[in-house]
């Protein structure tokens, strides 16, 4: 996708089917290094959204939120880094905590796709995009993405 730096761009998804095909579209001008940032209530579609993007970039098993830890990895055609620091969320973050939890994931190698990112932020200097999901009613969803790289 030749998208310019800063570039902003409004999509409307019917269905986690279409949620991955944009999220695919974005995986597609993806390089190792980069990270990017899913922002967005419970339930917009944030996993959904890297699940698509998972799968467009070569991973064949199933994409599932972190559970146990705050991160996981998986291998496609690069490796894929998926987080979620809901948990961390409200607390002083990362920082205060461990900013070394984050060295596991965010890894030159690697594309990382970071949900609920606040904990995060101080860390995380330069994301290639930042993706905001919200809720439309029923299966609508409003994502932006902008690219920052
Ligand atoms: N347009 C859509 N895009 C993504 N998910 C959708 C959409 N419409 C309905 N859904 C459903 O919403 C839920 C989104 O869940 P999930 O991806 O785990 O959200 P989050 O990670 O943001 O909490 C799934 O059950 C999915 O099937
Ligand atoms: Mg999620």
């Amino acid at each position: 996708m030749a998208a310019a730096r800063g570039q902003r761009e409004q999509h409307t998804s019917d269905g986690p089917e279409r949620t991955a095909e944009i999220a695919a579209s974005l995986a597609s001008g993806l390089r190792p290094g980069d990270v990017v940032l899913l922002r967005g209530d419970l339930g917009t579609g944030k996993t959904a959204f890297v699940r698509g993007a998972a799968h467009a970039l070569g991973v064949t098993g199933p994409v599932t939120s972190p559970t146990f830890t705050i991160g996981q990895r998986y291998r496609g055609r690069v490796p894929i880094s998926h987080l979620d620091l809901y948990r961390l969320a409200g607390d002083s973050g990362l920082t205060a905590e461990d900013p070394a939890l984050l060295d596991d994931y965010l890894t030159p190698d690697a594309i990382a796709f970071v949900e609920w990112p606040d904990a995060a932020m101080p860390l995380i200097e330069a994301p290639a995009a930042v993706v905001t999901l919200e809720h439309g009613g029923g299966d609508v969803r409003a994502i932006t993405i902008e690219r920052r790289s």
